[in-house]
């Protein structure tokens, strides 16, 4: 439970006394650990790049070793995610409150100048992005067994956001990397709250950086949308991930298979689900559970946020409490993605997709002659193209 108003007082996590103006912006923050720059630097050697694990929307990570020998994951927030010492400070105490078995454990942060740094626990076994869905680079045997405890978990982390915080918590930005794995292999979500801490909009949307805006829910992408059937969306993006065992886009495919989404789809109104689920050795996966995931993939991500279920009923649905078998599935929303030189404000969509196929005409138009490349959006179902962008 979080309650925004009790007043609350600063814990340090060192007792040496931190500049004047911080003292005094901080002076009635409670239970946050405040870390200094200069421990932060010695954690990760100089924040060196040999420490270095990853780098998102929000800025670079580094593997660091505390002074209690603890190792975490040193998040530095990029330069243009500023905002106010206390209201930064009032966010990680929120965050900071948050326990749940399948979420990320803030330790604390630095907010020393114009740095402003976040400390997490240190998970062992990286992303489902680097491991399941990172090429066969990774020692891990993704059985079904594990993927089955990963959707769940994943699916009970974000129950705990949507519906046992108060005030509720949307992530904003479910997808693989994401998802870390810890020495037991079990399902961590990281990054939950930072959307709110950082800026109103997209853009720490790391995947339109990236080029795929594959699990963004249509109306989280064009209209700027957020709420929680938006979470619920990407959760269904991820799940047909994690049971296919392969990304959302992949434009190395043919190209009725380069959108998992309308893949799924595709599989289901031909009645051959299973095809979608990825290879298993004999025996090892329960393909009928599996095909279950599947559709439930689907209903995560109707085009309509009121057909998506609610995260506690796409939990009842995984460990089999509610019965998908006459649940009805509705064709998917699927973003596609335009590349153009339009102004990013506006984010004018301009869904001018001539066929009414998920299928072949993409929409992904490329003007290489664009000095200022960004990005904007274009959606359709099978039975409708149509301009949202008012
Ligand atoms: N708590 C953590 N423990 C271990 N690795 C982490 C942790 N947090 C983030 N990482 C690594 O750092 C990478 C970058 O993280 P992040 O900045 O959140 O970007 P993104 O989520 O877009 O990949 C992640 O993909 C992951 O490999
Ligand atoms: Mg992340």
């Amino acid at each position: 439970m979080t309650c925004f108003c009790l007043p609350f007082r600063r814990k340090r996590s060192c007792p040496r006394s931190q500049s004047t103006e911080l003292d005094e912006e901080v002076s009635d923050i409670q239970n946050v650990n405040i870390y200094t720059y200069k421990e932060l630097h010695i954690a990760t050697e100089g924040f060196s790049s040999s420490n270095k694990i990853g780098e998102g929307g929000f800025g670079s990570v580094y593997k660091g070793k505390l002074r209690n020998n603890t190792l975490a994951a040193i998040k530095v927030l990029s330069s243009d995610s500023r905002q106010g010492v206390r209201e930064f400070l009032t966010e990680i105490k929120v965050i900071t409150s948050i326990e749940h078995e399948n979420l990320v454990k803030l330790y604390g942060c630095c907010v020393e100048g114009k740095h402003r740094i976040l400390v997490y626990g240190y998970l062992e076994n990286n992303s489902l992005a680097q491991t399941l869905l990172g090429g066969g680079h990774s020692s891990i045997q993704f059985s079904w067994h594990l993927r089955r405890n990963i959707c769940i978990g994943v699916a009970r982390g974000l129950t705990f956001l949507h519906e046992e915080v108060r005030p509720h918590i949307i992530h904003r930005d479910i997808k693989a990397s994401n998802i870390l794995l810890d020495k037991d292999l079990k399902p961590i979500i990281s990054d939950f709250g930072l959307a709110r801490l950082i800026s109103p909009n997209l853009s720490h949307i790391t995947t339109l950086v990236a080029g795929t805006a594959g699990y963004l829910a249509p109306e989280y992408a064009i209209r700027n949308q957020v709420t929680r059937k938006s979470d619920v969306y990407s959760f269904g993006v991820l799940l047909l991930e994690i049971v296919s065992g392969r990304n959302n886009t992949n434009r190395r495919l043919p190209a009725e298979e380069q959108y998992l989404v309308a893949r799924a789809w595709n599989l289901y109104e031909a009645g051959e689900l299973e095809r979608l689920v990825d290879a298993f050795p004999d025996g090892d996966v329960n393909i009928e559970e599996a095909c279950r995931f599947c559709k439930i993939g689907l209903l995560c991500t109707q085009d309509s946020p009121k057909l998506r279920p609610s995260m506690s009923t796409v939990l009842d649905m995984l460990i089999g409490e509610t019965d998908v078998h006459g649940e009805n599935v509705e064709r998917p929303g699927l973003l596609f993605e335009f590349v153009d030189g339009h102004d990013q404000g506006k984010q004018k969509m301009k869904a001018e997709v001539e066929n009414s196929s998920f299928i072949g005409g993409s929409g992904k138009q490329q003007d290489s002659n664009s000095s200022e490349t960004v990005t904007s959006y274009g959606t359709m179902t099978f039975t409708s193209i149509y301009d949202r962008s008012n």
